[in-house]
């Protein structure tokens, strides 16, 4: 069994983004400048999105953090977009989801320029990426095809089977590795919560991606010998043994699961870290594309 290192391969990627930075510092350009939009106090919320900042700080990227509170008007969010859309000092930002009830993701996600929108979310960039024109990624899916392919592991005529169809992993990852390409060229199963025989589905897999948010979900019976594992899970499990008060835990019963797959990513450490550097990755390219508008 290899391990897929994402905490190993999220900080080569930085160090690279890191050098690319530098070289924009030496010649006298913009460095890249990301702001991360952050409706309320959930605690994994912020957690996420004060990593996402701290990484921005660490390779050298301007970087702004924007807290509104929870009780904020869907048009009072609308303003605070356009007002990013408008300013020229940022290349890329992200509206770190879930958001309150009263407010309307899919109206939120539209009113982002795409030309910032480094999650990639906004209808016009998810559409691209599904048609194979270059665009941003969202970041996670991104995170997962990079690991494949640091690691060269094979897709081209595997089963892939991904489970859980949100918006921001399992549908775009349904769509990347059945891509033309490596990583993609895979055969791909979409499951989800009306998915009857499951295991049925699951052994059948060469590839597992689960992206369910249920601990220890995924158990050695329902993966076949030499499977590779990608578990997107990053569940809070109550933890008294910990000082934070709880652990990360993962969709896949890791222990037993690992005696069987070729490949699988540990949480945390897996594909958490990745995330983060892949938008990181996006937010470069957006100050290179804007540099080549004379923005
Ligand atoms: N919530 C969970 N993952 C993500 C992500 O990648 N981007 C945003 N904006 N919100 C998230």
């Amino acid at each position: 069994m290899q391990l897929l290192d994402g905490k190993k391969v999220s900080e080569d990627i930085k160090n690279e983004i890191a050098a690319e930075v530098k070289k924009m510092k030496d010649n006298g350009e913009k460095v890249p400048h990301l702001a991360a939009v952050i409706v309320g106090n959930d605690g994994a919320s912020l957690t996420y999105v004060g990593s996402k900042v701290k990484a921005c700080e660490r390779i050298g990227f301007e970087s702004t953090l924007i807290k509104l509170p929870s009780t904020i008007s869907e048009t009072e969010l609308l303003k605070k977009i356009e007002e990013l859309n408008q300013d020229d000092n940022i290349d890329g930002f992200i509206v770190q989801l879930p958001l309150p009830e009263q407010i309307d993701d899919q109206k939120v996600l539209m009113a982002i320029d795409p030309s910032k929108d480094v999650d990639g979310f906004h209808p016009e960039n998810f559409g691209k990426m599904a048609l194979d024109m270059t665009t941003f990624i969202p970041a996670t899916p991104f995170g997962i095809l990079e690991l494949l392919e640091r690691y060269n592991v094979q897709t081209a005529g595997k089963h892939t089977v991904v489970i859980g169809r949100s918006h921001i992993v399992g549908r775009p990852m349904s769509i990347l590795m059945g891509r033309k390409g490596f990583p993609g060229n895979s055969t791909v199963t979409l499951t989800h919560s009306h998915t009857k025989n499951i295991s049925q589905i699951t052994t059948q897999a060469d590839i597992i991606i689960t992206a369910l948010g249920v601990p220890n979900y995924l158990k050695a019976e329902m993966v076949k010998d030499d499977a590779v594992i990608i578990d997107v899970g990053i569940t809070r499990v109550p933890d008294e043994t910990n000082e934070k008060g709880y652990k990360i835990t993962g969709d896949v019963d890791f222990a037993n699961v690992s005696k069987k797959a070729s490949y699988i990513t540990p949480v945390p450490g897996g594909v958490g870290p990745m995330t983060i550097a892949m938008l990181l990755k996006n937010t470069l390219l957006a100050r290179e594309q804007r540099a080549l508008r004379g923005q």
